[in-house]
């Protein structure tokens, strides 16, 4: 069965019809044109496919496209103000914290949304206290970012440009 959604993509509005089954991750790519969303694993298990999604970290593999009818969607090609880079995208470049690429737009959507969260307040599992605000330490880094692996191995690097990102 088919429905018709409409989405904002990166500032742009987009109308198409959809599978009732198709993921918003294959509707990006497919039905958008919009390939800064990586199919790695089409799991739920790499994050290479990671976007944001009314202002949230997603991983859209495991996101029904119909579900998601009206949404803000904004790829890591759609963070950057005209010509000026995203402080993370930046701080991705500077760090040299990439070797392939594959994972990095899914990286860097990731680490925009653990500042938002971090900001905000909220708590991770090795927040070890919970009464004031969340000190964004190295080891919240990678707890926040586990969910973004990165075949090549970046993992040192890109720490850095979290931290970076964060300044
Ligand atoms: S492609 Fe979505 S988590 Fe791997
Ligand atoms: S840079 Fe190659 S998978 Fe991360």
């Amino acid at each position: 069965m088919d429905g018709d959604i409409e989405l904002r993509v990166d500032g742009r509005r987009r109308r198409l019809r959809v599978d009732t089954r198709t993921t918003l991750l294959d509707a990006l790519r497919d039905g958008v044109g919009a390939t800064a969303p990586k199919k790695g694993c089409d799991h739920g298990q790499c994050g290479a496919c990671t976007v944001l999604l009314d202002g949230r970290r997603v991983i859209t593999c495991l996101a029904l496209a119909v579900a998601h009818d009206g949404a803000e969607v904004v790829t890591a090609a759609g963070l950057a103000r005209g010509d000026r880079l995203h402080p993370v995208q930046e701080a991705f470049l500077e760090r040299d914290a990439l070797q392939c690429g594959f994972c990095t737009p899914g990286q860097v959507c990731s680490a925009v949304g653990v500042l938002d969260e971090v900001a905000a307040g909220h708590p991770s599992a090795v927040t070890a206290d919970l009464t004031g605000p969340v000190e964004l330490t190295d080891d919240e880094i990678r707890e926040r970012m586990s969910g973004n692996l990165c075949r090549c191995g970046a993992y040192v690097t890109i720490v850095d440009a979290v931290r970076d990102g964060a300044r």
